[in-house]
């Protein structure tokens, strides 16, 4: 390691200010007098976008693969497989020059029509956190960086630029950062990008709470911080909030600012030097790895059709499928032969080659006869004589496959969808081909969820296939012909239409500010509070073989939260093929101090089974599986109570339940105050102490003032109301000023005294 003090102390003010931003879009400036190379970096996050000339500024990438977005790599909850995906996407790194990949996005999808949904992991912080630590230990074991973004709360696209997400810390905490916490913790990503939206009124890009208090000192980030391109609006104030580097470069404007902002005072040195000894930290260990050596595109092709073919949700099947003896198979959509297989932006990859969907199909479906039909044009014009086209196919056919692509109109990174969708050609056109043909299956590709109630009740299959990657085509292929078993479950609920959602009536915002009301209720935590029937809920897809839960138990029914607890179940495969099932457990709290969402998913494990066979899946809850952020002790906080463990096959298919008794080992401060209530007071184990017998007191009092428990009124008293259930949720000194007379000192004092005395106790 480069002896990084020494060459802080050799840079003068105008190299130190300059090195903070990038030299091009893709670089970093380097200093040959001092040794200090450039550092290149790309898009990301589901394949190397290396532009071929990489100080122009706008250019044809190379060819990598491009592997599923990151809504089919949750949906394989298979941690293993992300981080091979992530070693073969260093490995291109390596051939292509690049030192650091700008991925993966951990971003909450708090609503199904988000932009950039496509590039985002799920509804669910704890599933999120555990793809992007998957993805980035893969890739930082060999050598390459990785950018976990968008730090924070980028949720949509709507004035992505500028809007102030408003959001109450709890929310932050166990939604929005949770899985950013997570991965920074577990993987420690070389770095970190922050948002271009506000966040409580405050830029990502200077936001001095969430870059320096929470990454940087209480995760223990190491890396640097760069900017998302063109986030920064005040240079100085973003250096003072904690993000080291700003990209795109150059500015030569940029660079005099921050050397006035010291020479003024305004900044201090001391800070620019820590900001320039994280970003040389992170230029020479990127210099560790020589970037040579090239890569199988043929190898890495059949692992992103794994991962597709693993990603990839059977959503519906009447018993069609798998496909086997069907003769004649009408093929219909333009998807068919046009792979819709990524979405627009900055993650656009120029893939190494396509797996064409209808040559896959050729190529499994032996001597049957395949016709194809496009039934949908390319813009959004209505075109009745390509449904009747399609419809003729598929009457003559034994079974059709309608590939239904939502297209990159209504879904992209830029803008929002306005709507769940597909377009109305698309639409008539399931209609009419399941009208004539009971045999149908639909095959969907796009990066979020769709809404379904219109058409299917009429179609015999429904296949999510996601932004499927180059390889996609062949998995679709190997899943509908049964070579390989859907294994897939949705990270995100399926609604049953777009009113339902969680963010409905907070969305996209207006005048500059997007309400988070709805709190921590995203996704399934939603639909659970509320009861309402979705779609398909989160954690759900079918397979071609079943799956049967037994013997679920704990390594202890009660547990200190230190200590943790881990649960164990028995899956066995009671169908006649291989398949793999993912076996989820969510945790719901008895009893809690403060709200908190139905039940949570804490862990998870994918297992492979072959028919008849049976292993035992361990999974183990640690202090966060319990825990929840409590706003006023600002730290995550247990409670002594009872749990009940969920082992579930979805969020709405639990097969075991398990209770325990948690021992929480927190001896918490005391949080009582002024305004505190009784009913705060007497939760409060030392409050309680305190207040007992004034309480006692209280208590009688007021039944003699009212009359409550006299006989003649009986326990209602002489205003018809339960006193004590009243007072329980008034401020202590509130109760006493109405019982003055009776008390020896005044209740202010009183009071004082009570807090005086807890707070030392
Ligand atoms: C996107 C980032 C991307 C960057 C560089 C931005 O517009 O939000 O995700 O990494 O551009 O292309």
């Amino acid at each position: 390691m480069k002896d990084i003090q020494s060459i802080v102390a050799q840079m003068t003010l105008e190299e130190k200010a300059a090195l903070c931003i990038g030299a091009s879009k893709w670089t970093t400036v380097a200093f040959e007098r001092l040794g200090v190379p450039e550092m290149i970096v790309a898009d990301g996050p589901h394949g190397v976008r290396r532009v071929e000339d990489i100080h122009a500024v706008a250019a044809e990438s190379l060819p990598a693969t491009c592997f599923p977005t990151a809504s089919c790599l949750a949906s394989t909850w298979n941690v293993n497989l992300i981080q091979q995906m992530g070693e073969a996407l260093a490995e291109e790194c390596l051939a292509l020059n690049v030192d650091v990949l700008l991925g993966p996005g951990v971003n909450m999808k708090r609503s199904p029509l988000g932009g950039r949904n496509f590039e985002y992991y799920s509804e669910d912080p704890y599933l999120a956190g555990e793809m992007a630590v998957g993805l980035i230990n893969g890739i930082q074991s060999k050598g390459v960086g990785t950018s976990l973004k968008h730090y924070a709360a980028n949720n949509q696209e709507f004035q992505r630029f500028s809007i102030s997400a408003e959001i109450d810390e709890r929310t932050l905490r166990e939604i929005y950062l949770t899985a950013f916490e997570k991965a920074v913790k577990q993987a420690q990503p070389w770095t970190v990008m922050c948002s271009y939206n506000k966040i409580n009124g405050t830029f990502g890009s200077e936001h001095y709470h969430l870059l320096t208090e929470i990454l940087k000192n209480e995760w223990g980030f190491e890396g640097l911080v760069v900017s998302d391109w063109g986030a920064v609006r005040d240079r100085v104030a973003a250096l003072k909030g904690g993000l080291d580097l700003e990209m795109p470069g150059p500015q030569a404007r940029r660079v005099n600012e921050v050397v006035a902002a010291v020479r003024s005072g305004e900044l201090d040195e001391a800070a620019l030097d820590e900001t320039v000894r994280r970003i040389l930290r992170i230029v020479f260990k990127a210099k560790e790895t020589p970037k040579q050596g090239t890569f199988s595109a043929e190898t890495h092709h059949e692992l992103a059709r794994q991962v597709a073919a693993e990603g990839m949700v059977l959503l519906k099947n009447n018993g069609l499928l798998p496909l086997k003896g069907q003769q004649r198979i009408a093929v219909i959509g333009s998807s068919a032969k046009h792979a819709h297989f990524q979405g627009g932006g900055s993650s656009h990859i120029h893939p190494t080659k396509v797996a064409v969907p209808f040559q896959e199909l050729k190529s499994h479906a032996g001597n049957a006869e395949l016709t194809y039909a496009p039934g949908y044009p390319a813009d959004n014009s209505f075109r009745q004589e390509m449904i009747d086209e399609a419809v003729a196919l598929a009457r003559s056919a034994d079974v059709a496959l309608l590939y239904i692509a939502l297209p990159a109109f209504k879904e992209s990174e830029g803008y929002d969808r306005r709507d769940l969708d597909l377009t109305d050609q698309q639409v008539a056109l399931i209609h009419a081909v399941a009208n004539v043909q009971p045999k149908t299956v639909v095959v969907l590709n796009n990066g979020a969820p769709v809404a379904m109630s219109a058409w299917i009740d009429g179609v015999a299959a429904v296949l999510e296939g996601w932004m499927m990657g180059q390889a996609g085509g062949a998995a679709i292929a190997d899943l509908l012909f049964g070579k390989a078993n859907p294994c897939g479950k949705l990270a995100e609920t399926f609604p049953l239409k777009l009113s339902d959602t969680p963010a409905h009536i907070n969305w996209p915002g207006d005048a500059g500010v997007v309400r988070y009301g709805e709190g921590l209720f995203i996704g399934y935590r939603y639909y659970d509070a509320k009861q309402m029937p979705v779609l398909f809920p989160f954690g759900y897809g079918l397979s071609y073989t079943t799956f049967a839960y037994s013997n679920a138990n704990v390594s202890a029914k009660r547990f200190k939260d230190t200590d943790g607890v881990t649960v164990t179940v028995d899956v066995t495969n009671t169908g006649s093929v291989a398949g793999k099932e993912i076996v989820q457990v969510y945790v719901h709290d008895q009893q809690a101090g403060l709200v908190r969402p139905e039940k949570e998913l804490k862990g998870f494990a994918k297992v492979a089974l072959q028919p008849g066979e049976t292993k035992t899946v361990s999974i183990k809850l640690d202090f966060r599986a319990f825990a929840f952020y409590h706003p006023e002790y600002k730290q995550w906080v247990t409670e002594d109570g009872d749990f009940d463990i969920l082992i579930a096959a979805s969020a709405a298919d639990i097969r075991q339940t398990l209770t325990v008794t948690l021992e929480s080992t927190l001896n918490l401060p005391c949080i009582l105050d002024e305004e505190s209530t009784i009913r705060e007071w007497m939760a409060d184990p030392r409050g309680k102490v305190a207040l007992g017998p004034l309480y006692a007191k209280m208590e009688a009092e007021a039944r003699k003032s009212f009359g409550g428990g006299d006989e003649r009124y009986g326990n209602e008293g002489a205003i018809g109301m339960d006193l004590m259930e009243m007072i329980n949720d008034m401020p202590l000194v509130s109760v006493l000023m109405f019982q003055q007379d009776a008390l020896p000192a005044h209740p202010e004092d009183m009071v004082a005294d009570l807090l005086k005395h807890v707070h030392n106790m």
